[in-house]
């Protein structure tokens, strides 16, 4: 079914503000925040106003009503993802979720299938964003294992040509990006988790950029586990997911400890509580919790299937219009095969943040930079792109202002 963008934009309270002198605000920045719905504000904030009491804790009327809708939260992210509540864990944000994963393995003793040594390996891709990068550096430094990754071809996809070569009998980890914050590309999921299980590793998928974009289903990706951030799916800043299998989740140690997540204290040791407590040390972040449950309802009322189609829509039509301006290169996938609604590209000799900067005074919010993925932009020779990404209420007509905008600034930057 199509997307009515202008009437999704009426859910959105900040559609109707204007930006830079009276202009309307065109929204292509959901790739680092999605903006949020009424019903989302409303249900954050009736948390605070009708129910607030920490969750799991007090016997009285209003701590029984704050863990009703912290676990229902809990549910409907599960069905959204097609997991199991018990294997969805509350965190602050998705690069909480990728820290928390690197940190259990690091704290895993011999004995445990996580624990690692230099004789292990640890993979990633040349795609990810400092979030799914870093806390894997940081791993290795700490175990000795062996940091090594797949490369990116110029074409920004990922180069999986020596995959035996990188995934080997040693490796325990292979993280990636399900869809890369800066070239759109969406990863081929099934040959890497298919030989990252064939050597018994665990694989984690960075899914920020697609969960919030597209129908997805964790027992069909076939990866071990995955995080995603609130706030990029018309939820909340301050919640993100991490989500494991249960069996894998029972074994994993925690990252975080202290109250709720014990079944035993003495004053020299604990035994931990079952997943997903055993993850949540402290009062969680319950409002927020609350706000990504209403989110991902209201995500689901629209449907994703339409969300995805309306995007590709959009996408194929960005790339068309930028294709036909010769001074601009996109970065990234070209076409529509397997991509998503995020478009970076350079234009001319124009810097991006001038870029960024002349399409802002025209009310036109867009991305400019590394985009927390130096390694990724150094590669592919380009210091700095401009990004934008689509969502669901984003029009036809914002994606050609944009393309008009380019046009201006090639003019006024002497560009063309
Ligand atoms: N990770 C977000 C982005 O790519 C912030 O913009």
């Amino acid at each position: 079914m199509s997307l009515d963008a202008l009437t999704i934009r009426k859910d959105f309270p900040i559609f109707d503000r204007t930006v830079r002198d009276g202009k309307r605000l065109v929204y292509l920045d959901s790739g680092a925040t999605s903006q949020k719905p009424l019903s989302v504000i409303d249900a954050e904030s009736n948390f605070y106003r009708f129910h607030n009491a920490a969750v799991h804790r007090g016997a009285h009327q209003l701590a029984e009503e704050a863990t009703d809708a912290f676990e229902n939260a809990r549910e409907i992210v599960a069905k959204f993802i097609g997991a199991k509540s018990d294997e969805i864990v509350f965190t602050k944000s998705a690069t909480e979720s990728l820290n928390l994963i690197a940190y259990a393995i690091g704290n895993a003793n011999p004995g445990n299938r996580f624990h690692l040594t230099p004789s292990d390996g640890i993979v990633v891709t040349e795609m990810e964003h400092h979030a799914n990068l870093i806390p894997w550096q940081q791993l290795s430094q700490r175990t000795g294992a062996k940091l090594s990754w797949f490369e990116v071809t110029p074409e920004g996809r990922l180069d999986l040509s020596n995959m035996a070569s990188v995934i080997t009998e040693n490796t325990k980890v292979v993280a990636l990006t399900h869809q890369s914050n800066v070239l759109g590309t969406i990863n081929p999921l099934d040959a890497i988790v298919k030989r990252a299980h064939e050597v018994g590793a665990v694989v984690v998928l960075d899914a920020c950029q697609s969960v919030p974009h597209t129908s997805l289903n964790v027992k069909d990706l076939g990866v071990d586990f995955l995080a995603f951030s609130g706030h990029k799916t018309v939820g909340p800043t301050g919640v993100g997911i991490f989500w494991g299998k249960s069996e894998l989740l029972l074994e994993l140690p925690p990252f975080l400890t202290g109250g709720s997540m014990i079944e035993n204290v003495t004053m020299t040791s604990a035994t931990w509580a079952p997943a997903p407590k055993k993850f949540e040390a402290g009062v969680p972040n319950m409002a927020q919790a609350v706000g990504l449950g209403a989110a991902l309802k209201y995500l689901s009322e629209i449907g994703m299937g339409s969300i995805s189609q309306h995007e590709k829509m959009l996408t194929s039509s960005l790339l068309t219009q930028l294709a036909q301006i010769s001074e601009v290169k996109v970065i990234g996938p070209k076409d529509m095969v397997d991509r998503g609604a995020t478009v970076s590209f350079t234009v001319g000799e124009i810097h991006p943040h001038d870029l960024g900067q002349y399409l802002d005074s025209l009310g036109i919010a867009v991305r400019t930079g590394h985009h927390c993925a130096w390694p990724l932009t150094r590669k592919l020779g380009v210091p700095a792109t401009t990004r934008a990404s689509m969502y669901l209420y984003n029009t036809q007509e914002d994606i050609d202002l944009l393309v008009t905008g380019v046009k201006g600034a090639m003019k006024y930057f002497g560009s063309k």
